[in-house]
C-alpha cells in the first residue's frame, strides 16, 4: 500500500492518501495537547501505543458486531483504515463521575452512575467543541435524526464491550470519547481512536489515573502510566 500525500493533520495524528481511495494511512504523532491546544507536550512513545492499542481495542469491537475502520496495522506507528468523512460530533460516555462532568456539576469524582450517560460535542476548535444536544446537532445538519440514533446505540456497545475488557485487566473504563464517520455508501462506523489520550482509565483498585489527566493535571509518571495499560491490555489480549 504506497502511502501518498497527507490530507489532514490533527493534534496527535497525520492522514494520508493511499492508492486505494477507499482507503488512507493514519500516522499516530507523541504530541500531547490539552485545553484545546492550549498546554502542548510530547509524551514520548504515545504514537506507538496508542496506534496499537486502539488497534486492538478496535478489533474486540469488531469481533463483537460493531463496524470500525480498522484494516490492517502497518508499522508501530502507522494504520491502514477505512476512508470516511468524520460526523463532525465528539461522543462522549460517562460511566463515574470525573473531568468536565465533575465541574459543571459541582460533584467529587469518582461517583458510579447507575447508567451511563452520553453527551455530545461539537467537533469545532474556533469554537471549543462546544456540548450540544440532538436537536442542536439535528438543527445544524451535523447529522441525521437516523445517524444519530445509530450513533447512540453504537457508542453504547462499545461501552459494554469496553467496559467488560477493561475490567479483565484490572483498569475501571471511567468516561471515554467516540467519532464516528460516514462511508462513501453512508454507513456510520467507528473511526478516529480508543487510547489513554480519549478515555479515563484508572486503577481497578487503586484508582490511579492510568491516562492523559496525568499530562493534562501535571501528575507526573505519564510515560509510565500509557506503558502501565498497554502492558495490561497485552497481558489479557
Ligand atoms: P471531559 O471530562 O474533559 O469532558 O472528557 C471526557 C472524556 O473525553 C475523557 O475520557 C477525555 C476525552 N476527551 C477527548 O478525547 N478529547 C477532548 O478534547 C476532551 C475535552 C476530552
Ligand atoms: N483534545 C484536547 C485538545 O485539544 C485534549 C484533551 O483534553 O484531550 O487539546
Amino acid at each position: 500500500m504506497k502511502k501518498l500525500e497527507q490530507i489532514y493533520e490533527g493534534k496527535a495524528k497525520r492522514v494520508f492518501l493511499t492508492d486505494d481511495p477507499d482507503l488512507v494511512i493514519v500516522d499516530y504523532k507523541d504530541d500531547a495537547t490539552a485545553f484545546n491546544g492550549a498546554k502542548k507536550g510530547t509524551i514520548v512513545g504515545k504514537g506507538v501505543i496508542n496506534n496499537q492499542m486502539s488497534n486492538r481495542l478496535m478489533q474486540r469491537l469488531e469481533a463483537a458486531g460493531i463496524p470500525t475502520h480498522f484494516v490492517q496495522e502497518l508499522s508501530e506507528r502507522e494504520t491502514l483504515v477505512k476512508k470516511v468523512s468524520i460526523v463532525p460530533l465528539e461522543v462522549i460516555i460517562r460511566n463515574i463521575s470525573a473531568g468536565s462532568f465533575a465541574a459543571h456539576y459541582g460533584v467529587e469524582e469518582g461517583i458510579v452512575f447507575e447508567h451511563p450517560t452520553i453527551e455530545f460535542s461539537y467537533k469545532c476548535d474556533e469554537l471549543n467543541d462546544p456540548l450540544l444536544n440532538d436537536y442542536h446537532a439535528l438543527a445544524l445538519k451535523l447529522a441525521t435524526r437516523d445517524e444519530i440514533e445509530r450513533i447512540k446505540q453504537m457508542a453504547f456497545q462499545v461501552n459494554e464491550v469496553l467496559k467488560a475488557f477493561w475490567a479483565e485487566c484490572g483498569v475501571t473504563l471511567v468516561d471515554f470519547k467516540l467519532e464516528f464517520g460516514r462511508l462513501a455508501d453512508g454507513t456510520i462506523i467507528l473511526a478516529d481512536e480508543i487510547s489513554p489520550d480519549t478515555c479515563r482509565l484508572w486503577d481497578a483498585k487503586t484508582h490511579e489515573k492510568l491516562d492523559k489527566d496525568r499530562f493534562r493535571r501535571d501528575l507526573g509518571g505519564v510515560e509510565g502510566a500509557y506503558a502501565e495499560v498497554m502492558k495490561r491490555l497485552l497481558a489479557h489480549g
